[in-house]
């Protein structure tokens, strides 16, 4: 918002995060936001409080609060509605309260009456950003949608100005009610995870079938009506995004009355869990049959690349299912090393990443990042105790790793027969 000319206080209860900010300091690894955040507070229009009084005269308000997964699988939103509590006292008839945080369906119609009871209005306008594209999709994004009161022109032409330069663009542009803007946030997050699971079914599929899933997926997404994106098979999905939000998706749907209708989520999130059951089964299997004592390596622990977010991390999960196994793990990722340690204490904590693999018995690529991709198998060969690698993510030239002397299992695809044993002497 700063960048694009507006003056912004960004406010928060948690007070070492608002001095880092105030300091230029992202809280999170994100690609390019240091440079934003830098410049913004280097121009006075980007300024951070812990104090809600500092909000006081703005012409917007912008809830960009987290709704975490609660105890009993929904959203938990008591952090928004105590921000909106705070907030209420310093509202004035005119202003407009835009809702960015992720919520079931029904709650901007509960924040509406709150807000309004000040004389000011709200709009429901989800963002539809990835972790390490945040920026990009911020200032690009493939659409916008204004959830309004019916015949709010008023909210629609603040939003119109405020983002101006990003509509400039044509960006598509679509004014629905409240229940719309929060369903349509949901229901693309549900939609994106049911792709995944999909194409990780049919990878279930290839793997007993002899196919090739990546072979699979190019050539459905050839089909525009299908299409590519998203349909990466592997280790699943994870982060502080999907996993939540197809359970908060479903518990809403129960208590409307309609949880038959997102039946197939549950099977969605099935699928998802049982990509961890096979590369364990697959980990198993290499060793003999038990993990005791045996040194696996794995690389990545983010969610996923370009991020060091491990919040429902599938290759982290896939690390303490290890440790519980009794296996002895080294863990590399290029950025999430910190927070993996903050909540997994087991693993052997490894930043050099050819340093990581050595004496492994086992190699496990669990996130794909590229510097993954761009190992050298035959310097990885000469560290290892075993050359035996487990592509969960599909993110390796599996021929160059077989030439380089490795045995490559891959999700998605058949285990390969295991070359007859060359016995010295
Ligand atoms: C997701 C959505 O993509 C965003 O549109 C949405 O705004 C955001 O959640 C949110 O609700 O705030 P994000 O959580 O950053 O974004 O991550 P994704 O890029 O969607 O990836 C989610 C998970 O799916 C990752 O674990 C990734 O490895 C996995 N994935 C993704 C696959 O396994 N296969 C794919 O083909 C794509």
């Amino acid at each position: 918002m700063a960048s694009l000319g507006h003056d912004v206080v960004g406010i928060d209860v948690d007070g070492p995060k608002i001095e880092a900010l105030a300091a230029g300091q992202a809280p999170f690894y994100e690609p390019g936001l240091p440079e934003f955040l830098q410049a913004g507070v280097a121009t006075g229009r980007l300024v951070f409080d812990t104090d809600m009084e500092a909000a006081r005269g703005a012409s917007m308000h912008f809830l960009a609060i987290g709704t975490p997964q609660g105890a009993t699988g929904a959203a938990d939103l008591s952090y928004l509605f105590s921000a909106v509590t705070t907030l209420l006292p310093v509202l004035r008839p005119g202003t407009l309260v835009v809702g960015k945080s992720t919520v079931p369906v029904g709650v901007a119609a509960q924040l509406a009456v709150l807000v309004e009871s000040t004389g000011a209005r709200l709009a429901w306008n989800p963002e539809f950003l990835r972790e390490g594209h945040a920026i990009k999709d911020t200032l690009e994004p493939d659409r916008m949608v204004y959830g309004v009161r019916a015949g709010d022109e008023s909210s629609v032409a603040m939003l119109d100005e405020l983002y101006a330069p990003i509509l400039a663009s044509g960006v598509s542009r679509m004014v629905t009610d409240f229940a719309t803007a929060e369903l349509v946030k949901v229901a693309a997050n549900a939609f994106l995870a049911t792709k995944i699971s999909f194409i990780n079914a049919m990878a279930e599929i290839a793997e007993v079938a002899g196919a090739d899933i990546s072979q699979l997926a190019d050539a459905l997404g050839q089909d525009p009506r299908i299409g590519r994106r998203f349909l990466n098979a592997g280790l699943g999905f994870g982060g502080g995004c999907l996993p939540k939000d197809i359970r908060g998706f479903i518990s809403r749907a129960e208590e409307l009355g309609v949880g038959d209708a997102l039946g197939f989520l549950r099977e969605v999130e099935s699928v998802n869990l049982r990509r961890r059951d096979r590369v364990m089964q697959l980990s198993r299997d290499e060793v003999g049959g038990s993990l005791a004592g045996v040194r696996v390596a794995i690389l990545g622990l983010a969610f996923k690349p370009m991020s060091d977010d491990v919040r429902d991390s599938p290759a982290l999960d896939v690390a303490r299912r290890l440790l519980d196994e009794g296996a002895d793990v080294a863990a590399h990722d290029p950025q999430a090393i910190e927070k993996a340690r903050s909540v997994v204490t087991g693993p052997e904590y490894i930043a050099v990443l050819l340093d990581a693999i050595a004496g492994a018995d086992l190699l496990l690529v669990l996130t794909e990042w590229s510097d993954y991709a761009g190992l050298d198998p035959v310097a990885a060969a000469s560290r290892v105790r075993t050359r035996t690698v487990i592509d969960a993510r599909g993110c390796l030239d599996a021929d160059r790793w077989h030439a380089a002397g490795w045995r490559v299992l891959a999700l998605g695809r058949a285990v390969p027969e295991r070359a007859t044993e060359l016995v010295a002497g």
